[in-house]
């Protein structure tokens, strides 16, 4: 029988990055050594002592349903967590806990998009963004940044896409796919140009836990009490403490009206996240052996990030720079994309030719590009680069 679709879901695409980490896997299923650096998640397990805080939860019989916004510890834990390591005054009644970032953002677009609203994506961007604005009638308006800049956000690059119809700005530092991170200034001069404009802020903050070099994360909503107000900080366990299956994301809301919309969503949708796994995800927040264990996959990913980078550059004709934060490079492969179609034909080649799993920047409104995650051994990244060297040069 013939698919009887809604136009909302008609053209909406699977996520490229699930689907290339599925392909990879499959191919490893099946015996084949492929390299994956495709994965958007650690390569750390969860830390025993926050499996072992769900554990006892299940033991206890936390096995029912729980409050839609999330268990009133947790909630308290992450209005504490968010004044003491983000300096943002949340009510724990401002906090909204749901099925990790990705449906927080699902929410939030439901909650605030009406159709025809434009909301700005910078680009290279995050690949749900866009499709889960298409889904409720927004129309997501691209920002490109540029290359020469580190892929970092100005407001110059801004303003030109403004129009009426804007409602809302995404901020995502560190980024995906690119690992750019942004200063103060920028940041500070974007949030009061919203400010001024009536432009909601949304800031997905779900890498502030991996910056290097030095470098500070700084949560946008923490620059002032106004930009507080029209600012939703988005977060989630998933990257920070390796609990990426978990399925626990948060958001800080510019006001408690907001909040409870966000509730009686997840209570007319999911529910409420897992009762047991938000004990784990209140262990995470409460136990001091989790800042350690943070800080070791830090500097683990920092030492790869160095390695992946000091590889490329020594590939010829590709342009790589030195990412600042989350756990990706995003290369610049134009001159040997060009020997391609484009540049999904170009990953294919260097899955089945190399056997190694890459993202193509198209996924991410970036043609040209790759995306590289380090989230693997330092052997597997000297292999999987010189794999992708020798595939290269048999292409010359
Ligand atoms: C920028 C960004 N936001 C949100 C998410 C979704 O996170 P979660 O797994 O908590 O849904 C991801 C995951 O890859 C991400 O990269």
């Amino acid at each position: 029988m013939e698919l009887k679709l809604s136009k909302r879901v008609q053209s909406l695409k699977p996520s490229p990055t699930l689907a290339i980490s599925a392909k990879a896997k499959e191919l490893k299923a099946k015996g084949v050594d492929v390299i994956g650096f495709g994965a958007g998640e650690p390569d750390f397990d969860t830390p025993e002592f926050i499996k072992e805080a769900a554990i006892k939860a299940l033991r206890e019989g936390k096995t029912k349903y729980a409050p839609a916004g999330g268990i009133p510890e947790l909630r308290e834990a992450l209005a504490e967590k968010f004044k003491t390591k983000n300096g943002i005054d949340y009510k724990p009644s401002e906090v909204v806990v749901s099925a990790g970032a990705k449906n927080i953002l699902f929410l939030l677009f439901l909650m605030l998009l009406d159709e025809g609203d434009e909301i700005l994506v910078p680009a290279p961007y995050w690949v749900s963004y866009t499709e889960q604005i298409k889904l409720f009638g927004g129309v997501p308006v691209e920002v490109p940044t540029k290359e020469e800049n580190g892929f970092t956000l100005t407001l110059e690059d801004i303003k030109p896409f403004v129009t009426d119809r804007t409602k809302v700005l995404i901020l995502n530092f560190p980024n995906n796919p690119t690992g750019a991170v942004i200063s103060e200034k920028d940041l500070r001069e974007i949030a009061e140009f919203c400010l001024e404009r009536g432009i909601l802020i949304i800031s997905d903050e779900c890498y502030e836990a991996f910056t290097y070099d030095g470098e500070k994360h700084i949560s946008t909503a923490s620059l002032s009490e106004e930009i507080k107000k029209i600012t939703f900080t988005v977060n989630a366990f998933s990257k920070t403490y390796s609990m990426t299956g978990w399925r626990i994301g948060y958001v800080g809301c510019p006001n408690e009206e907001y909040a409870k919309v966000l509730t009686n969503l997840n209570s007319q949708s999911i529910s409420n996240v897992t009762t047991f796994a938000q004990y784990g995800a209140l262990e995470a927040l409460k136990n001091p052996e989790a800042d350690k264990f943070v800080e070791k996959m830090r500097l683990t990913f920092e030492r790869r990030r160095d390695l992946m980078v000091s590889l490329l550059m020594e590939i010829p004709n590709v342009k790589v720079g030195k990412p600042k934060g989350a756990f990706y490079v995003f290369p610049n492969f134009r001159n040997y994309v060009s020997c391609f179609e484009n540049d999904v034909e170009f990953t294919k080649y260097l899955l089945e030719e190399a056997k190694v799993a890459i993202v193509p920047g198209s996924a991410f409104g970036y043609e040209g590009f790759a995306r590289l995650s380090y989230c693997n051994s330092d052997d597997e990244i000297v292999e999987g680069i010189n794999r992708i060297k020798g595939a290269f040069e048999r292409l010359s």
